[in-house]
């Protein structure tokens, strides 16, 4: 996502927008700019921080009563200065700042390229913006009537703020899955943003827009909505409550909790544009090229820290049991150590949020230096990571500002499926009836993780049973165990609270002695293949006195009658039981740290990105 801002109005409109993006910055950081309107549009942009945009202007011309302003979250086209918004049309008559993707950009580009225009940067958002260019020329129609019916032509997500010299003044603004708020001031003039924060200190009268609806924008007259249908639209004005503080975080105490309640939406920004249903197909472009290095691997190697380590066992199990091809899972920092043996008919992908880990780097250097095709899966477009490698695919999961890692894992995961399902179809080794069901089945789990959401009063419940313990268990097997494994992650580094995540089998070598009323054990023990030997593992748990904190599928009785504590969870398939199972486990990490009044969003001794060995 990024930050989109727009002011129309009396005051001088820099000031407000450059305020504006501060406040958005959260949203996506890697670059920035923003045009004012005075005869004609002004526009400054720049790769990095709002504040290297400031320094970018220096004395250069910011009058202007209206204006638009965009901090970027890339995802397509790397942070550059080009890349960076706003974009403006090949004429130079429209400008227009955007969040969102996009999906059929390229086909549009084309089309508009047959028609004699010319691009200059790698975005989705610049065919966005000649196409309203081309409309508005060729049907002679207003900015907005151009911009309603390119929204029509165009599919994917947006929010859009676009100006044009030819209606100096006048601000549009369009709608859909990408958020949008209108600020009505008291002299009638208006501030837009991606969410209330730069909008509060000025007004509290807000207008969210709604999807498919467009907003005419002019300073001194009332607004005017309408839907991409042309259907007018009375603006619901709303009067705002929350704090500014509170705003930021949309509302939640912390990052890390919105971020939790957000993965419905970055599951499905992972999932746009690369699952067809009605083909029945897999396409992620940025592997496409590389499908035959990866069906023909002797062996895929996936290097990772932490919580991407984790998601890498996961695909470790997805990928051999689709596809089967042999996948190593290696902690980054040990990979690079121990003198592995890769040859050029290697494939080693890297897993990194932040795409800058210092280990995970070093590896992939070490593996790119041995001959091997090296691919990534990062968060963040344009990061060391991502250009190192020679191919990959975003997560698209959005900034992720918690320390602890929640929607940027399920991402992860989400990604890793749809690779193994493509490698698994590409390969015949899923039968076709199968491989169907299993894309509806991972088309669903947005609404999954909605439900798994709901069983958040519950979980706070059982975290203040267990915010004293001294120590926690986390035993899941299958798809499960690397769940249990990141579920004691999450638990240690936001709470302090020693945990260990253990696959449930293992318990009787060992880790079962530690067991006794003083150890709360959580068992993740969802519908599957291994229902039955968990089973028996939490009976071995119970006999020895264990405290059982149970996951199950909704509808579960038998382990209900075991557990101490049970957390029911939708129905899914087992290959994607990670990305609903690991949702309670945020929520019990989150609410026992916040009972132990921890940091939760900076914990001690912990950095979002470690790029130090
Ligand atoms: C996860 O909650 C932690 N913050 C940490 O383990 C993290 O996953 C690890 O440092 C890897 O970071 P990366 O995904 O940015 O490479
Ligand atoms: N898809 C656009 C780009 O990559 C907008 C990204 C965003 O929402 O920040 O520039």
């Amino acid at each position: 996502m990024c930050g989109i801002v727009g002011y129309t109005g009396s005051k001088d409109a820099y000031p407000i927008l450059i305020k504006g993006l501060q406040r958005l910055e959260y949203r996506g950081y890697d670059s920035a700019g923003v045009a004012l309107m005075n005869d004609k549009t002004t526009l400054h942009k720049c790769k990095g921080k709002v504040v290297d945009l400031q320094n970018h202007i220096g004395s250069g011309l910011t009058t202007g009563t209206a204006g638009i302003g965009h901090t970027r979250w890339a995802t397509h086209g790397e942070p550059n200065d080009v890349n960076a918004h706003p974009h403006t049309s090949m004429s130079g008559d429209i400008v227009l700042i955007h969040n969102g993707i996009i999906e059929n950009y390229d086909s549009v580009r084309k089309e508009l390229i047959h028609r004699g225009y010319t691009f200059h940067s790698e975005t989705d958002t610049e065919v966005l913006v000649n196409l309203i260019e081309e409309i508005k020329k060729s049907e002679a129609c207003s900015l907005s009537e151009a911009i309603r019916k390119a929204l029509n032509e165009v599919i994917g997500a947006y929010a859009i703020v676009v100006m044009s010299n030819s209606e100096p003044g006048t601000l549009v603004a369009a709608k859909k899955s990408s958020p949008l708020v209108i600020g009505i001031g008291p002299d009638k003039d208006y501030y837009l943003a991606s969410d209330a924060t730069p909008i509060v200190e000025y007004t509290k009268n807000v207008v969210y827009l709604e999807d498919g609806e467009i907003a005419e924008i002019i300073p001194g007259k009332d607004l005017k909505l309408f839907t991409i249908q042309k259907q007018n639209v009375t603006p619901y004005i709303q009067e705002l409550e929350l704090q500014l503080e509170q705003l930021e975080k949309s509302g939640y105490d912390h990052f890390m909790l919105k971020e939790i309640y957000e993965q419905p939406r970055s599951v499905r920004d992972s999932l746009r544009g690369r699952l067809n249903l009605a083909a029945g197909l897999v396409h992620l472009g940025g592997m496409a090229d590389y499908e035959q290095k990866l069906l023909n691997a002797n062996r895929i190697t996936i290097v990772a820290c932490g919580t991407s380590w984790h998601a890498g066992l996961v695909g470790e199990y997805l990928i051999e049991d689709l596809a089967r091809i042999p996948v190593e899972v290696e902690y980054a920092s040990e990979f690079r150590y121990r003198n592995p043996i890769i040859t050029e008919k290697d494939v080693v992908i890297a897993i990194s949020q932040s795409g800058e880990t210092a280990d995970t780097l070093a590896a992939l250097e070490l593996a790119k230096s041995k001959g091997a095709t090296i691919l990534g899966i990062c968060n963040v477009v344009g990061s060391t990571i991502s250009r190192t490698t020679h191919g990959g695919s975003y997560t698209h999961a959005g900034p992720e500002i918690g320390v602890a890692s929640t929607k940027a894992f399920t991402s992860q995961v989400t990604v890793l499926s749809l690779l193994a399902l493509m490698l698994g179809n590409k390969k015949g080794s899923i039968e076709r009836s199968k491989f169907l069901r299993l894309l509806y089945g991972l088309n669903e789990i947005p609404e999954k993780i909605e439900r798994a959401l709901q069983t958040n009063d519950l979980v706070e419940l059982i975290s203040a049973k267990f915010k004293d313990a001294s120590n926690f268990l986390y035993l899941g097997r299958g798809y499960c165990f690397p769940v249990a494994l990141e579920g004691a992650l999450k638990l240690k580094e936001i709470s302090y609270i020693h945990a260990e995540g253990y696959p449930a089998a293992e318990m009787k070598h060992g880790p079962i002695a530690l067991i006794d009323e003083e150890m709360p054990v959580v068992v993740i023990a969802t519908k599957g293949p291994s229902y039955e030997k968990v089973v028996s593992n939490i009976q071995e748990v119970k006999a020895r006195k264990g405290v059982l904190i149970a996951i199950v599928t909704e509808g579960d009785t038998q382990v209900k009658e075991m557990a101490d504590y049970t957390i029911e969870i939708p129905e899914t398939d087992e290959i994607f039981s990670p990305l609903v199972a690991s949702v309670p486990l945020q929520l019990l990490s989150y609410h026992i740290a916040v009972m132990r009044e921890c940091n939760v969003d900076q914990p001690r001794n912990l950095a979002k990105s470690v790029t130090v060995e």
